[in-house]
C-alpha cells in the first residue's frame, strides 16, 4: 500500500445531550476510534472530532423537568459523556457541543448560502399544538388510540401494537404527552430545504465510492419515492439557534447537528493551527469520513451532502454505517439488565475487553452485532489472556532473571519472524477497510503460531539443561519479538495494553513503519501482568447493576426526567366516579399478534374480568400470576382488536421496561375498594 500522507477528518455520530452513553453507542465510537488509531499509526494526519448533540424539544423539556436551564443540563451531560469516552480510550482530538458559537456561525453561513442559491422556501403548514404548554408538538409527544387497531397510548406517528404508521391528526382521543391537554391544530410558517434541487448531484454522488453498496441500494429506493422538501424550522419555544431574519423560528436540531462536526473541527483548528478553510473548500484534497449508525443514513447521505454542496463546501468522502448492537441475541433490555451504560461496564471490567470483542465481530457491513456474554468471556480469556499476553509472560521471566533483561543479538527463527511481518500490509488493509473481524482472526492465527513455537522449543526444559543458556535466551527473545508484533497489530484495538507493553519492551510508541525491524541486543523492563481473565462474577455484577439502574437507584436527574407533568385538574365528583378495586391476577397470557399487550384475567371478588394491558414490555405472564394489582372496575368495556377489555389495571412509569404494575400488600383482598 503506497503510504502517501493522508489528511483525514473523522467524525462519529454525535450523542444526544439528554441521556447517558450505553454500550450500543460505544459500538460506533469504538469502530471509529480503531480506524482512527490505525490511520495515526500509519503516520497519517487524522483528526477525530465529536460533540454533544445539544438541541431540540426533548432536551428542552428534560431541562424543564429537572428545573434547570438547558445550558446547565447540557454542560453537565457533556462532562459525563467525555468521561465515559475517555475511560473507553476513545481518542478524540476534540470534543465540543452543537450549542457553540462556532456552530451558530457555521449553521447561519450554510443556511444563508443555501437561501441565496434558492434552496430554501417557506410556506404555512398545520401542526398539532398544545394549548396549555403553548408549543407545537413533535409527533412523538402526542399520544392517543391507534386509528387502525384502537390500542391505547400510542405515539402520534406509529402504533407499537399493530405496527401501522399514520398522521398524528388520525390518532383517536389524542393528548399532549407534555401537558395532558387535547392538542389543537394550528398554522405556522415553516422553512424548507429543497432537497429535490439536488437530485442529479445526489444520484451521481451515490454512484461514487462514498457509501457501502447496501446503503447505496437503500438510497435508490428513496429516490424512487421522490425527494421531499425538508422542514428545517421549528417554532419557539425551542432550544436551538434562531434562524437569521426569522424571529422565533429555530433551526431543527437535525439541521445543525451534522454542522456540529464542522463546528468541533473549527474549534480544534483554531487552537491547533490546522487550516479549516483549506479542509473545507470544494476541491480540497483532504478527506472527510463520517461513522454513523444505520438509522441515520438518510440525514447523512442525502441532506448533508446537499447542504454542503449548496453552501459551496466539500462533500464527505465516505459515510460508514454500522448495524445495531444486540445483547445475547436480543434488543438491549432494562428488565433483563442488558441495557448497559458505559459507566456500569467500566465499574466492573477493562474497557479493552469490549473493544476487542467488538473488533472481533465488526466488518464493513450494516449487519447488527451481537454481544453474547458467554462468548465474550470465552473469547477474551482464550484470545487475549490465553494467547497474546501469555507469550510475554512465558518468555519475560527467563530474559529478566537470567540475562538481566537483555535480548539476544540475532533472531532464532528468521523465517517465522518473516511470516509475521509478511502480514503487515494485509492486516493494514483489513483495518483500512474496516474488516476488523478478519484482522483479529489473522492476528490470532499468528498468536497461535507464536505459542506453538514456544511449545516446541520448550525454554523451561532448556533452562534446566547445562550449556543451553544462549538457546534459552534466543528462544525467549524470539518469543518477545513475536509478542511485539502481535501487540503492534492489536494496538488500534488495545491502546492501553499496547502502552503498557511498550513500557515493558522499553520501546518508543509502536508505529506501523517500524515493524519489520526486530528488537535485538535490546534491554527490556520487568514484566507486569497485562491482563486478567474475565470472571463470571463481573459480568453478573454488570447485569445486576443495570437492573438496579432502572429501579431504586436511578440517579435523581434521571428519575426526574421520567416524571410527567400533572394532568388537567378534575373535580372531586369526577374522581369519586372511579371505582378502584384490588384485583388478583389469576391468569396472564400472551396475545397473538400483539407486541405490547398481555391478556389478564382478574378476580375482583365479585366476578372475573378480562383486561388487555399494555405491560408486555415490562412483565412476563408468569411473573404476574398470583399477584395483586389495582384496577378501574367501572370503566366501560372496550372492544379491542383482540377481544373485549373489561376495565383497566393501574401501572406507573414512563413506559417500555420502566412500567410498574401497582402491587398492593398481601393483606389486601380481591374486591376491596381502594379509597
Ligand atoms: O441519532 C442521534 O443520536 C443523533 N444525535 C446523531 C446526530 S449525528 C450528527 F448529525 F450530528
Ligand atoms: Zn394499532
Amino acid at each position: 500500500m503506497a503510504n502517501t500522507k493522508r489528511q483525514i477528518l473523522v467524525t462519529n455520530a454525535l450523542p444526544y445531550a439528554n441521556g447517558p452513553i450505553h454500550i450500543g453507542h460505544m459500538l460506533g465510537y469504538i469502530q471509529a476510534d480503531i480506524w482512527v488509531r490505525y490511520q495515526k499509526m500509519r503516520g497519517h494526519d487524522c483528526h477525530f472530532v465529536c460533540a454533544d448533540d445539544a438541541h431540540g424539544t426533548p432536551i428542552m423539556l428534560k431541562a424543564q423537568q429537572l428545573g434547570i436551564s438547558p445550558e446547565a443540563m447540557i454542560a453537565q451531560m457533556n462532562e459525563t459523556h467525555q468521561a465515559d469516552f475517555a475511560d473507553f480510550a476513545i481518542g478524540f482530538d476534540n470534543y465540543h457541543s452543537t450549542h457553540s458559537e462556532e456552530n451558530r456561525q457555521l449553521s447561519n453561513q450554510i443556511y444563508l448560502a443555501n437561501r441565496a442559491a434558492g434552496h430554501i422556501e417557506s410556506r404555512i403548514i398545520s401542526q398539532a399544538y398544545d394549548p396549555v404548554k403553548e408549543m407545537f408538538l413533535p409527533d412523538r409527544f402526542i399520544r392517543g388510540e391507534c386509528p387502525k387497531c384502537d390500542a391505547a397510548d400510542q405515539y402520534g406517528d406509529s402504533c407499537e401494537v399493530c405496527g401501522s404508521t399514520y398522521d398524528p391528526t388520525e390518532l383517536k382521543n389524542p393528548v399532549s404527552a407534555v401537558s395532558g391537554a387535547t392538542p389543537i391544530t394550528k398554522e405556522s410558517e415553516h422553512y424548507f430545504f429543497k432537497l429535490g434541487n439536488f437530485e442529479s448531484l445526489l444520484r451521481e454522488w451515490i454512484q461514487g465510492d462514498h457509501l457501502q453498496a447496501e446503503v447505496g441500494r437503500k438510497l435508490n429506493e428513496w429516490f424512487d419515492s421522490g425527494l421531499q422538501d425538508w422542514d428545517i424550522s421549528r417554532d419557539a419555544p425551542y432550544f436551538g439557534f434562531e434562524i437569521p431574519d426569522a424571529p422565533n423560528k429555530f433551526f431543527y436540531v437535525w439541521l445543525d447537528a451534522p454542522i456540529g462536526y464542522l463546528a468541533s473541527f473549527k474549534n480544534y483548528c483554531d487552537r491547533s493551527g490546522v487550516d479549516f478553510d483549506e479542509f473545507m473548500r470544494a476541491d480540497s484534497p483532504t478527506e472527510m469520513v463520517h461513522f454513523i449508525g444505520k438509522d441515520i443514513i438518510y440525514f447523512h447521505a442525502l441532506f448533508w451532502p446537499a447542504m454542503l454542496k449548496g453552501a459551496g463546501f466539500r462533500l464527505p468522502n465516505r459515510i460508514y454505517a454500522h448495524g445495531f448492537l444486540t445483547v445475547d441475541g436480543k434488543k438491549m433490555s432494562k428488565s433483563r439488565g442488558t441495557f448497559i451504560k458505559a459507566r456500569t461496564y467500566l465499574n466492573h471490567l477493562n474497557p479493552e475487553y469490549l473493544r476487542y470483542y467488538f473488533a472481533a465481530k465488526l466488518n464493513n457491513t450494516i449487519e447488527d452485532i451481537d454481544l453474547n456474554l458467554e462468548d465474550f468471556q470465552n473469547r477474551i480469556n482464550a484470545d487475549l489472556v490465553g494467547k497474546v499476553v501469555n507469550i510475554a509472560s512465558r518468555c519475560a521471566g527467563f530474559i529478566n532473571k537470567r540475562f538481566a533483561g537483555q535480548l539476544s543479538s540475532s533472531l532464532a527463527d528468521e523465517t517465522l519472524f518473516k511470516q509475521f511481518t509478511d502480514q503487515t500490509e494485509s492486516i493494514a488493509k483489513r483495518y483500512d477497510q474496516r474488516e476488523f473481524a478478519q484482522a483479529m482472526r489473522d492476528i490470532m492465527a499468528l498468536a497461535d503460531k507464536a505459542n506453538q513455537y514456544i511449545d516446541e522449543q520448550k525454554p523451561w526444559v532448556l533452562a534446566k539443561e547445562e550449556g543451553k543458556d544462549a538457546e534459552v535466551q534466543a528462544v525467549c527473545s524470539m518469543g518477545i519479538n513475536l509478542f511485539r508484533l502481535l501487540i503492534a497489530y492489536l494496538k488500534p484495538v488495545l491502546p492501553r495494553t499496547a502502552e503498557q507493553a511498550e513500557a515493558f519492551l522499553n520501546i518508543a510508541p509502536l508505529q506501523w513503519a517500524d515493524l519489520a525491524t526486530p528488537l535485538l541486543g535490546h534491554t527490556i523492563a520487568a514484566f507486569k501482568p497485562l491482563m486478567t481473565r474475565v470472571e463470571q462474577e463481573k459480568i453478573d455484577a454488570i447485569i445486576e447493576e443495570s437492573k438496579e439502574n432502572m429501579t431504586a437507584t436511578v440517579a435523581p436527574a434521571q428519575a426526574a426526567t421520567n416524571i410527567e407533568p400533572v394532568a388537567e385538574e378534575i373535580q372531586f365528583d369526577d374522581f369519586a366516579k372511579i371505582d378502584l378495586r384490588i384485583a388478583k391476577i389469576v391468569n396472564a397470557e400472551h396475545v397473538e399478534g400483539a407486541d405490547k399487550l398481555l391478556k389478564l384475567t382478574l378476580d375482583i371478588g365479585l366476578d372475573n374480568r378480562q383486561v388487555f394491558a399494555g405491560i408486555k414490555s415490562a412483565y412476563a405472564p408468569e411473573d404476574l400470576i398470583g399477584k395483586l394489582t389495582v384496577m378501574v372496575a367501572n370503566l366501560a368495556p372496550r372492544k379491542m382488536r383482540f377481544g373485549l377489555s373489561e376495565g383497566m389495571v393501574l401501572a406507573a412509569g414512563p413506559g417500555g421496561k420502566d412500567l410498574f404494575i401497582l402491587n398492593p400488600d398481601a393483606g389486601a383482598l380481591p374486591g376491596m375498594r381502594v379509597k
